[in-house]
């Protein structure tokens, strides 16, 4: 176990600006600024219920997570072509790059492009072409995992799967996004194990609103490896030591449950708890065009609320890159290069 050193408290912040870290919980559709919405609106010709950038930005504010549901379909409304899904994923690359993030794994929810009449092959070869080129371009591991809806039926997930099926090699795993209280994990039994069985990875959010049972089933019956959210854990005992014998991992996302009223506060978010427990948390994103901030902002706000350390710097960050579906080699090199930078900020570089 690598042992962390000192930090100054002063160079915390860009010690954690600096960190090689992963991405795990980031839906490319949620990476959609305002600015580009309007760009490709005009480009597609789709009308927008919005004067401006300006006024769409200013409806940004949410109740809870239907409300924001609501804003965030209406926004991926503008992608229509192949090249709008190459567009979006790369302006989020971008913003990757800078946060120093080396591994990215991008959710994207096909439904809610296909329902429109946009082919399946434009949504899945743009963002894998943008995949592709961040690797090449930029030095950032990238790969998907297509989204059911949970809020539609397992028929419909069931023949979405089938429909992505000539792109299988193009993506890595399969997860559950959407409306999730009514809509338990097991709804979707069927159609997770035949993405199993398809060797694909299995993860779903559950506990970001639902209770603890969702949780429960994602992990008996979908037999995910991660758990998207997963704060509500904390209100049941037995389920937290599962976590932990487990060492399950939660893609937590402290700015989103912010802007979705998850909690009401930053400085009352449980993700230092849960961390203090032996949880096997990451730090994530979600939807940063919408919850005002990319995975470095998300870092720098929760340190400051929970005054968090170095040493939970250090976790969170190797957390991120055990718990991806990378290469072990990669994950070799990427942590080397995180106890490296440690190392750097430790001598005062
Ligand atoms: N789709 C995009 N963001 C989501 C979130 N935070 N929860 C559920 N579904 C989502
Ligand atoms: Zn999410």
């Amino acid at each position: 176990m690598f042992k962390v050193h000192a930090i100054a408290p002063h160079r915390l912040p860009d010690l954690l600006s600096a960190m090689p870290k992963a991405e795990l919980h980031i839906h490319i559709e949620g990476s959609l600024e305002p600015e580009l919405i309007f760009a490709l609106a005009q480009r597609n010709g789709v009308p927008l219920p919005y004067a401006s950038v300006q006024a769409l930005r200013s409806a940004y504010a949410f109740s809870n997570l239907q409300s924001f549901l609501d804003l965030y379909y209406a926004g991926a409304s503008v992608l229509l072509h192949e090249q709008d899904f190459y567009d979006m994923a790369w302006a989020y690359f971008q913003k990757a790059k800078a946060d120093h993030v080396v591994r990215a794994e991008l959710f994207f929810d096909p439904q809610t492009h296909t329902a429109r009449g946009v082919p399946m092959g434009a949504v899945i070869e743009g963002l894998r072409r943008a995949c592709d080129d961040a690797q090449s371009q930029l030095g950032i591991s990238a790969d998907l995992i297509l989204c059911f809806l949970r809020h539609l039926s397992e028929a419909d997930a069931l023949e979405t799967l089938e429909e992505a099926m000539p792109w299988r090699a193009h993506f890595i795993g399969v997860g559950l996004d959407s409306s999730e209280v009514g809509h338990p994990p097991e709804k979707f039994a069927r159609v997770f194990a035949r993405a199993r069985e398809q060797g694909l990875h299995a993860v779903a959010h559950a506990g970001e609103e639902g209770p603890p049972a969702y949780i429960w089933s994602a992990l008996d019956v979908l037999q995910v490896e991660r758990i998207d959210h997963g704060v509500q854990a904390i209100h049941d005992a037995a389920l937290m030591q599962r976590l932990v014998d487990t060492q399950m991992p939660l893609t937590v996302c402290p700015l989103s449950n912010l802007k979705l009223c998850v909690f009401k506060d930053l400085a009352e978010h449980n993700l230092g708890r849960m961390l203090d427990a032996g949880v096997r948390v990451t730090l994530n994103s979600d939807d940063p065009a919408y919850f005002g901030g990319y995975l470095n902002d998300n870092y720098l706000q929760t340190f400051a609320a929970l005054h968090l350390s170095a040493r939970q710097a250090y976790q969170l960050a190797a957390n991120s890159i055990e718990a991806s579906f990378a290469p072990e080699a990669d994950k070799h090199r990427w942590l080397h290069e995180l106890e490296h930078t440690f190392e750097r900020f430790a001598e005062g570089d």
